[in-house]
């Protein structure tokens, strides 16, 4: 099969983002970054017969820098320029190069009904995962059992058991591109989230091998042991470097918050791998996130849903082999989904 160039690759996404004759396209950048990016989604946005332009802004951010990829997000270069904002605000679709993710200038421009899609990782990882029609009901088939759901229970054989309170957050879904006003989604992904009450989380997680931390962008070789009380980490344990790493990591930032308990849902992307870290780390690790049958569990900051922990330690932590229950009905068994409408249709059941 021929593979697909990252213009074309552009335009079948402006079409899935809903992007038709008369409409509108901003494609927000920085500076002289992804700048192959921009001329392309420009291109694809003017051959579906769309009014296209390029907001560039002279400051780089320079947060996604380096091999680490945070999700500390602060200011953004956006802030303050309210001109760009406004202009931003009057498009139907805001493609972002920079990562707005969470700051107040794209809740605005979210708020005037703006699609706005993020769109900043390498083109191997956008043709390898790029998204379908097909996922998106997938994925909110899961937002419907999450939403309806009161408790939320994850284990694993290495000792895992926790429990959930639902019902205090919404539920949250990214499929990798967004024909919904107001929206925001990222390409690529494929997943869905919400958050425990802020004092209803209870139980133990124990990390093991083969399980991915991020930001350290890194697999756990050596168990480590969370024990988790009324939304908060109680204690770290763990007889190897794992445990010291984390414990390390999350004391550094001396915030209390910062042994919150943040997001919690499961993988749906059958084309994202996780054992793509042992040989390209590039990016933020959407691999990771997404590959399909992982819990992912994360602890910090709950603002992304309304929560108000507003920490600046984020870890994302994509476990395998997981069984996670609604409401005790199984959903993913052993890393595998078991619900077939969440499966991709190869993988149902004749
Ligand atoms: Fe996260």
């Amino acid at each position: 099969m021929a593979v697909r160039s990252f213009p074309h690759m552009s335009r079948d996404m402006l079409e899935l983002c809903g992007i038709e004759e008369g409409q509108s396209v901003a494609v927000l950048s920085q500076g002289h970054q992804r700048t192959d990016y921009v001329d392309a989604f420009l291109a694809a946005a003017e051959q579906l017969g769309a009014h296209a332009f390029n907001v560039r802004l002279p400051r780089v951010d320079g947060s996604l820098d380096g091999d680490v990829g945070t999700w500390e997000v602060g200011e953004t270069p956006l802030a303050g320029n309210r001109r760009a904002i406004e202009a931003l605000k009057q498009v139907d679709l805001v493609v972002d190069t920079v990562f707005l993710l969470f700051s107040k200038e794209q809740l605005e421009i979210q708020a005037a009904g703006v699609k706005v899609l993020l769109c900043i990782e390498p083109v191997e990882h956008l043709r390898q995962m790029f998204p379908t029609v097909e996922l998106r009901e997938r994925v909110e088939h899961g937002e419907r059992l999450l939403s309806r759901a009161q408790s939320l229970r994850f284990t694993n054989e290495h000792g895992t058991d926790v429990r959930y309170r639902l019902g205090a957050y919404p539920v949250i879904t990214q499929y990798g591109y967004t024909d919904t006003p107001g929206r925001w989604d990222h390409w690529p992904s494929g997943f869905l989230f919400t958050g425990g009450a802020d004092d209803g989380v209870d139980g133990m997680v124990v990390l093991a091998p083969g399980d991915i931390i991020f930001p350290f962008k890194s697999y756990v070789q050596t168990p480590i042991e969370l024990t988790i009380e009324q939304g908060r980490i109680q204690d770290i344990r763990g007889d190897g470097f794992d445990a010291d790493l984390l414990t390390d990591y999350m004391a550094s930032f001396g915030d209390p918050d910062a042994y919150g308990i943040a997001h919690i849902g499961w993988g749906m992307l059958e084309t994202a791998q996780w054992s793509i870290l042992a040989t390209d780390r590039r990016g933020m690790g959407m691999h990771g996130r997404s590959f399909y049958g992982n819990v992912l569990f994360s602890t910090g900051p709950n603002g992304e849903l309304g929560g108000p922990n507003a920490t600046l330690c984020h870890v994302d932590i994509p476990m395998r082999n997981c069984s996670l229950y609604l409401d005790d009905e199984p959903i993913v068994v052993d890393g595998d989904v078991v619900v077939d409408d969440l499966k991709p249709r190869a993988l149902r059941t004749p």
